[in-house]
């Protein structure tokens, strides 16, 4: 039998998660553990208890609703992605992964189908960072990377940790070390997810089979010098932050390119102290954000910054601070699970295109324990993270189709 997805039920879950929104008629904004989170969260566990999935929370706030099998004492089958946003970004980044596992989930529910190894849908908390300052900290936590005393130590621009907010939420961090998963708990774990850039798009190519995950690292760069009048301090006499912060942005761009053509960096978020036009800056934070699916050149790039960040500050009689604030390691998919994609796609005449993320998704996290695998769907102009952000429904129906068949597949193994 050939399940088929329904497009505008897919839709559907869409635009109604897209409400969920602190920053309506702005892009989407949804920071884990706030109000518009509550809403979306509640707005799902109703659609899973309709599909008579038991649900559990663990200590972060990682949902996990589970779909028994003939065999409950198999490891599971895991597929999901996750429903926080960056500020003013998409309705599809993590939602189009989460509402294709609730299509599947529905397909096999509808179809009385009762897989071999149980199922779970998996919503992770916290994938994006920008609230707690730390990527995919869900994921850590669910396999032990994150304690509940690393969560404490995630602390938001209102002084608010993760552990006090998923407190707040109801949830119970201090069980953390209790939930941990472990090599041999997850059978594997599969995400769909928005391309984020314009591959697939440009090709007319409606789906991507992700071979291999780019690493990361996060850096808080802090540069200080010395606040004066603007007007009056002679440029000679100046030990001026955010001159120095504008010679490293520029030195991070030209790192990137200087040893791998897959490596990418950024400067996207800058604080300047004390922000005032007429006072000369003693204080600037900058965020850098470096990647690259290799992970020599990651480092390599990333110790480049270093040495341009020293020389520019000495130069500058400047003090220089850098802190690591996130690291993913580059990641391969499975082998097991991409042969089982393709067989799926193949198996409905679907055209797919082989290729590897730039984006970091939680399932890289869980690549240490488990397989896993990934489908993207194609993001129109390749625009993502802003809230131009658009993936056609018909698009996120045959990743739906494709997920369906690959995870009834694996479960049966
Ligand atoms: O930043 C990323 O790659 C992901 O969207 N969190
Ligand atoms: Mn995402
Ligand atoms: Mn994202």
């Amino acid at each position: 039998m050939t399940l088929q997805a329904d497009p505008e039920r897919i839709r559907t879950h869409i635009e109604c998660l897209a409400k969920y929104n602190a920053t309506p008629g702005y892009g989407i904004t949804r920071m884990t553990f706030s109000e518009q989170d509550r809403e979306a969260r509640a707005y799902l566990l109703k659609e899973m208890k309709s599909l008579e999935l038991s649900i559990q929370v663990d200590g972060a706030g990682n949902i996990r609703a589970r779909m028994e099998g003939c065999d409950p004492k198999k490891a599971p089958v895991m597929t999901g992605s996750h429903i926080d946003t960056v500020f003013h970004g998409g309705k599809y980044d993590g939602a189009a992964g989460v509402v294709s596992a609730l299509e599947a989930m529905r397909l096999i529910r509808d179809a009385e189908i009762i897989p071999d190894r149980p199922l779970e849908l998996v919503i992770f908390a916290e994938e994006e960072g920008p609230n707690f300052g730390s990527p995919l900290a869900g994921s850590k936590a669910m396999i032990g990377l994150y304690t509940a005393e690393r969560l404490k130590k995630l602390v938001n621009e209102k002084g608010k940790s993760m552990y006090e907010a998923a407190q707040d939420a109801g949830f119970y961090p201090d069980r953390l070390i209790e939930e941990v998963k472990r090599p041999g708990d997850i059978s594997a774990m599969i995400e769909v997810h928005v391309e984020q850039s314009l591959v697939l798009d440009s090709e007319g190519i409606s789906l991507g089979i992700v071979s291999g995950i780019a690493g990361m690292r996060w850096a808080k760069v802090t540069i200080r010098g010395e606040s004066n009048h603007a007007g009056a301090t002679p440029m000679r006499y100046r030990r001026d932050a955010m001159a120095g912060a504008a010679e490293l942005v520029s030195a991070v761009e030209s790192a990137a390119g200087e040893f791998s053509n897959t490596a990418v960096a950024t400067a996207g978020k800058l604080i300047c102290k004390p922000n005032v036009p007429n006072v000369i800056p003693h204080t600037v934070e900058l965020y850098l954000d470096v990647r690259d699916v290799k992970r020599e050149g990651m480092l390599r790039v990333l110790d480049r910054i270093k040495r341009e960040a020293e020389r520019i500050c000495k130069k500058r009689n400047l003090e220089l601070d850098i802190d690591i604030q996130g690291s993913t390691e580059p990641t391969e998919c499975s082998d097991r699970i991409i042969d089982s994609l393709k067989k799926a796609a193949t198996g409905r005449g679907i055209k797919y295109l082989e290729m590897t993320s730039g984006a970091l998704h939680d399932t890289a996290v869980l690549a240490s324990i488990t397989d896993i695998g990934m489908l993207f769907v194609p993001s129109i102009k390749g625009r993502s993270h802003v809230p131009e952000e658009e993936t056609a429904v018909e698009d996120i129906a045959k990743a739906a189709e494709v997920l369906t068949d690959t995870i009834l597949q694996l479960s049966s193994c």
